[in-house]
């Protein structure tokens, strides 16, 4: 699976965001170990702080499909609002859980790939347990 194509599900699922309060629509798309794609847009919520961040929609989306395949790859993340757009740090604990190995954006021409120890150094994950 290549990179691009992670990317371009980011960038669809930020076209199906639900951000009527901020207007700032994000799309995230997994790829996991196994080669599938989960894709998430944020979803927000008349009580603002319910909102969830399109990574956490992806993350949840992948954990509830395949107990056999919850391994991540990487995760690409779209917004037409920022370019780049990077996960925030609720999100990055989140994506940390399931062992999350690239983060990559979109800076506006093209694509940008981070290890996802640069994101989240000296992280701590279900291994510390
Ligand atoms: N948001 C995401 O979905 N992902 C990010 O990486 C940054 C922020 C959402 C949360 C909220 O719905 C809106 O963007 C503005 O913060």
């Amino acid at each position: 699976m290549d990179v691009e194509t992670v990317m371009e599900a980011a960038r669809t699922a930020a076209s199906r965001a639900y951000a009527p309060y901020s207007n700032f629509q994000v799309g995230a798309a997994i790829l996991t170990k196994a080669g599938n794609i989960h894709p998430g847009s944020n979803v927000e919520n008349a009580s603002y702080g319910l909102s969830i961040c399109a990574e956490r929609t992806a993350a949840t989306a992948m954990a509830s499909a395949d107990p056999e395949d919850r391994e991540i790859e990487l995760v690409a993340v779209y917004s037409p609002n920022a370019a780049p757009c990077f996960p925030c740090g609720a999100c990055r604990q989140v994506l940390r859980e399931f062992g999350c190995k690239e983060i990559v954006v979109h800076d506006g021409q093209s694509i940008q790939r981070y290890p996802f120890d640069e994101i989240l150094p000296n992280s701590f994950g279900p291994e510390n347990l």
